[in-house]
């Protein structure tokens, strides 16, 4: 008996073409996926928009959820039109409006070498209401530090893949930034300069012009990044897509974390754990309190998610037809 208590209102999920009730596992224990991370993922989110619950990106999602499942080899058992409809019948059969869809394609019950020679490939999709990633720290700003630990390098991972196994990473340096007292790490990329949260993209601003970094710094270049890159003109922003160094993030005016499942959240202050946790420096940025323009690009895009600006209507995927 599973409970949803960390799942709000989530009461079914979808598993292979079918509904089942929230509180009923089904999995076997030697699932190859559960063993190695061979599994890949998207973390998607619907919104109450005038038109009823309605999900942002949802074609940007799933083709990179099929971009993912071929760099793990994996053949997909559905068409992405058939994913797309079963993450609205999810939204809809759970009553959900404002909500996190995640769809899952492992590696299942077949053999445990790490070759998957004998496991289908199956596809689970749930969702439920998760509110802001970051917790009280999305409203009054982050206080992260860069962890010792370097992101995976590009020429290691195809970090443009949300593969399982890769986020073993996140959730170790996740675990040790909040138990040395901060909100969330940031990642360093090999060539020492920042690359991106466990889960987030890094946006700074300076001098009115919103930048961030691109897949060459060892990054996932997030959908939401890309949506704030093209909209950021809307509210006054030059946007720009450059390295971003660690003295550029110590400098800058503002600077916030952005994901889909962190939407736009503030970072207000930086401790350089670069060296070791040991040996720390703390930055703060800009006023140390949450940024005048990264409120009115969080204010922007709540706009543009919940239906309110029909400029972005083409990012919309309303769930009833
Ligand atoms: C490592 C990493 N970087 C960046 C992002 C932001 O991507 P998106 O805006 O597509 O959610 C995510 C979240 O999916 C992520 O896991």
């Amino acid at each position: 008996m599973f409970l949803n208590t960390h799942f709000s209102k989530a009461k079914k999920y979808w598993y292979m073409g079918k509904l089942y009730d929230w509180s009923e596992g089904i999995f076997h224990p030697m699932i190859h996926a559960l063993h190695y991370g061979t599994c890949t993922f998207e973390g998607i989110r619907s919104y109450p928009t005038p038109r009823g619950p309605a999900i942002f990106r949802l074609k940007d999602h799933i083709d990179r959820f099929f971009h993912s499942a071929s760099v793990i080899k994996m053949k997909v058992p559905f068409t992405k039109e058939e994913i797309m409809e079963a993450c609205k019948l999810v939204i809809r059969e759970n009553g959900l409006e404002g909500a996190y869809i995640r769809p899952l394609l492992f590696y299942s019950y077949g053999n445990l070498g790490l070759v998957p020679k004998f496991c289908p490939v199956e596809l689970v999709i749930a969702a439920w209401e998760w509110g802001a990633y970051l917790g009280e720290a999305a409203e009054r700003g982050s206080n992260a530090c860069i962890v010792p630990k370097r992101r995976i390098h590009i020429s290691q991972m195809d970090l443009s893949a949300k593969l399982g196994g890769t986020y073993v990473q996140s959730t170790i340096n996740g675990i040790e930034a909040r138990e040395h007292g901060y909100d969330e790490a940031i990642f360093l990329n090999l060539e020492g300069r920042i690359a991106e949260g466990p889960g987030e993209n890094i946006c700074i601003i300076k001098n009115e012009t919103l930048q961030t970094n691109d897949r060459s710094e060892s990054v996932l270049e997030g959908i939401t990044r890309t949506s704030l890159l093209e909209m950021a003109p809307d509210v006054g922003l030059k946007a720009k897509v450059a390295p971003i160094t660690k003295e550029d993030l110590f400098g800058a005016d503002e600077a916030f974390f952005c994901g889909t499942a962190a939407e736009i959240s503030p970072i207000v202050k930086v401790t350089d754990f670069s060296e070791g946790f040991e040996n720390g420096k703390t930055h703060i940025i800009g006023s140390g309190r949450p940024g005048v323009l990264t409120n009115r690009l969080a204010e922007a895009y709540q706009q543009i998610v919940t239906g309110k600006n029909p400029k972005y209507e083409k990012w919309l995927y309303p769930v009833k037809d």
